[in-house]
């Protein structure tokens, strides 16, 4: 806590408001009591100055492109990094040493199986089920197969078994939700398959289909894994934060973030960018068309996978995974149009006033699709693929609320716009 303070003047009083300073030198204004010595609130749409918490898990600078996990470079971890070793860290704020990650990795095995009696709730969806719905619901639901685990207030033991179904478990769902979609029956889990290996041989491979696992695959997913691990107070990260304060249990605080995650302005762009490119494909390949929609203010489209709350410049996620489509569609052979279409988009963005002005760059999902649709997974398991990414994220965030002393529920306040005080009128006088 910084000593020095700023100072509020209002209705002739002055009022010091204590400054907090952050490891990088962010300053922020302490106003946590000010309701209580001036009477005022203050009003911040959409957060986008206001901070909710004290957090040690990811730093970044929307100005400079830095994204850092627990202060090692994303860069370094998406190169050199596992997407266990790097969720351990996000996690439990250290870099694993070798037997606790290859404990950690055990936990992931024996806990990478569903409840049989779970695929009954599979029955009950439409095999056009979006995967998103089946996700949220699933997890969530776990919660109700471990009754005799306090998930509310879990204890370090406790804890770490609920992080370890969660992480091994999202992987499985997914896998399942998908075969659903196309009939196919369940693949399950293998001990002797890593996490990413596992997930994609229960995706593609089948009783009659052997799925051939391709390092530069496996690479590839691994580094989107990694780079979408975590990223501080994000809508959906927010949101596990805010229903874990209520102290409900970690299988519903995740749940809740996957539901924040699915919408198309958050989670859901990934999805977005594709069928941006697709259209574009479709009319011919003209940008300029889609860039004019997206400039033209009466016209709700906005240029799907750019623009960030936070990032003022170019999000440095996607100049990773831009590169990283590049190398897998040259080594898997693969000519992708939409690639050829979103590299033309990117460059008159970055060249047009109207985004340059604005601030307004390639975000983390304008080129993931790309690489996601190379792997041969579907349009609408993009956001599950964001969502199985961020799970170590969100089970950081939520075991740093629970475990700082001054988490209290979560209950912004508002200004009241509405009408005076009227008194009722029956309704044969209205
Ligand atoms: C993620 O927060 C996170 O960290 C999220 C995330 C994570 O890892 O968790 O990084 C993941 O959600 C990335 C963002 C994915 N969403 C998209 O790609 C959807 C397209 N982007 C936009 O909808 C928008 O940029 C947001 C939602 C991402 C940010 O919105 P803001 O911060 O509320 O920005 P804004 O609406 O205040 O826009 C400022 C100006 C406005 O124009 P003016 O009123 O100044 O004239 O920029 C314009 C906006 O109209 N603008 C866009 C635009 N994004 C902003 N115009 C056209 N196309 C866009 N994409």
């Amino acid at each position: 806590m910084d000593q020095s303070s700023a100072k509020f003047i209002v209705d002739g009083n002055a009022y010091d408001l204590p400054v907090i300073t952050g490891t990088e030198g962010e300053k922020g204004v302490d106003i946590s009591k000010l309701r209580a010595q001036s009477n005022y609130v203050t009003f911040d749409q959409g957060f986008g100055n206001t901070s909710n918490c004290l957090s040690s898990i990811t730093f970044l600078d929307g100005e400079q492109g830095v994204l850092r996990y627990r202060g090692y470079p994303i860069e370094q971890l998406a190169e050199r990094s596992s997407f266990l070793e790097t969720a351990y860290l996000l996690i439990y704020g250290e870099l694993p040493n070798a037997e606790q990650l290859r404990s950690f990795s055990e936990a992931f095995t024996e806990n990478s199986m569903i409840h049989e009696d779970m695929k009954n709730l599979f029955n009950g969806y439409p095999s056009t089920a979006h995967p998103m719905a089946i996700l949220a619901s699933m997890v969530c639901s776990l919660e109700a197969y471990y009754p005799d685990i306090d998930t509310m207030n879990p204890n370090p033991e406790e804890f770490d078994q609920i992080a370890a179904q969660l992480m091994s478990k999202i992987r499985t769902i997914a896998a399942f939700a998908y075969k659903k979609s196309i009939g196919e029956p369940f693949v399950y889990p293998r001990h002797d398959l890593e996490y990413v290996p596992n997930f994609l041989n229960m995706m593609f491979s089948s009783p009659t289909r052997a799925y051939k696992i391709y390092d530069e695959v496996v690479k590839a997913v691994k580094v989107l894994l990694i780079l979408h691990a975590d990223h501080e107070q994000n809508c959906s990260t927010s949101t596990v934060r805010l229903v874990g304060s209520a102290q409900s249990n970690l299988f519903a605080s995740i749940s809740s973030g996957i539901c924040a995650l699915w919408g198309p302005l958050h989670g859901g762009a990934n999805e977005a960018v594709i069928d941006m490119l697709e259209a574009i494909h479709k009319g011919g390949g003209d940008v300029d068309h889609c860039l004019e929609r997206a400039k033209d203010k009466t016209n709700p489209f906005r240029l799907m996978g750019v623009g960030h709350r936070v990032y003022k410049s170019y999000d440095p996620r996607a100049k990773i995974i831009k590169e990283c489509a590049h190398d897998l569609l040259a080594k898997l052979g693969i000519h992708d149009p939409l690639l050829d279409i979103a590299m033309r988009l990117e460059e008159k963005v970055l060249k047009d006033s109207y985004f340059v002005d604005r601030n307004l760059y390639p975000n983390v999902d304008f080129y993931s699709g790309i690489i996601y649709k190379a792997v041969g997974i579907p349009r609408n398991m993009f956001t599950v693929m964001f969502a199985i990414g961020r799970m170590p994220g969100w089970i950081a965030h939520w075991r740093e609320m629970k475990d700082s002393p001054g988490t209290r529920i979560g209950r912004p306040r508002q200004i009241y716009v509405g009408p005076h005080k009227r008194d009722y009128v029956p309704i044969n006088k209205r």
